[in-house]
């Protein structure tokens, strides 16, 4: 293992637990009939999942020196729009799937009203957290970071993606059109952690545009790696299903250029997302390092 993935790895599961921590803190199970819904949305969010959005929040506020406590809500808020996403996602309405981070997914474990309400109450829970005066004592900064990640979420972001995704099934799309809908779908959200970075950084316009390039290329290149994945990926190595693309007829990268061109295109968006970073120097080796491994891995 190369030194920059052996430091990743230990940043990954570091900021893994830190995640885990802030959510147990977050959710504790009240005594009354509110506790499954509780139970579900810590099952979901405890203990799972590459925690890659908090990384980049935390990668991202490390270039600007952000305080710890407020780089972890701000990376805490992400990681419940992308739960609670994922949540809805697997729904039988959406993509009906068992299984994700390696065990059944929430309406499986739980039943189908319970995970809509704990994907809604993770939402909810994303805004009251970025919100809160512990988050950043300026309310301009707290404003803007709860607008962009609206923006983020939203019908012109993740859940636009998603109403896009879910309509092209069996639809002839063009690469333009599979770009634009992976750009909501995926970019966005990834889009807001480096956008966050820069709001509480309080990041120069330059600064805050090469973030805004490095996170376009970055979100495109990870959601080619999700399809390379569904397409030839492990489901043990996954910790979800595959082949479901497919399967429902669903046109991604990798059925339109095949799936050599696909990575291909994947490693030349992520050597063009670290091009961005060219002026953040040495600081900025972890987001590099995050780039590589959002194409090089299979789960
Ligand atoms: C899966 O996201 C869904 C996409 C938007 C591609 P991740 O691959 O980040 O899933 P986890 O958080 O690691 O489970
Ligand atoms: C889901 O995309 C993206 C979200 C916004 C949740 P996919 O449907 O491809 O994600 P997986 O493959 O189920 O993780
Ligand atoms: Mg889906
Ligand atoms: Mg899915
Ligand atoms: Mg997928």
């Amino acid at each position: 293992m190369d030194p920059a993935s052996a430091t990743l790895g230990g940043r990954i599961a570091e900021v893994g637990n830190e995640i885990d921590r802030a959510f147990d803190r977050l959710l504790p199970v009240p005594g009354d009939s509110r506790s499954r819904l509780y139970e579900a949305m810590r099952y979901a969010a405890i203990g799972g999942g590459k925690r890659i959005r908090p990384l980049l929040v935390l990668a991202g506020c490390d270039l600007f020196g952000v305080d710890r406590e407020r780089a972890v809500r701000a990376a805490l808020a992400v990681e419940c729009i992308h739960v609670y996403s994922l949540i809805h996602d697997d729904l039988p309405c959406m993509d009906d799937d068992d299984l994700r981070r390696g065990k059944a997914t929430v309406h499986r474990a739980f039943d189908e009203a319970t995970a809509i309400l704990a994907g809604d109450s993770l939402h909810a829970l994303a805004f009251e957290v970025l919100a809160d005066e512990a988050t950043h004592e300026d309310p301009f900064v707290r404003t803007e970071l709860t607008l962009e990640l609206a923006r983020a979420s939203g019908p012109s972001g993740m859940a636009g993606g998603q109403m896009m995704d879910l309509t092209a099934g069996g639809m002839k799309l063009d690469l333009a059109a599979v770009t634009r809908l992976q750009q909501l779908k995926t970019g966005a959200l990834i889009g807001w952690c480096l956008e966050a970075a820069a709001i509480m950084g309080r990041a120069p316009p330059d600064g805050r545009n090469r973030l805004r390039g490095y996170a376009r290329d970055l979100g495109l290149a990870f959601q080619i790696a999700d399809d390379l994945i569904d397409h030839e990926g492990c489901e043990e190595k996954a910790g979800k299903r595959v082949g479901k693309d497919q399967g429902a007829g669903k046109e991604t990268f990798v059925s339109l250029l095949g799936p050599e061109r696909a990575r291909r295109q994947a490693e030349a968006l992520v050597e063009q997302a670290i091009d961005h970073l060219d002026s953040f120097g040495e600081q900025a080796g972890l987001l590099r390092a995050v780039a590589r491994f959002a194409v090089e891995r299979d789960h």
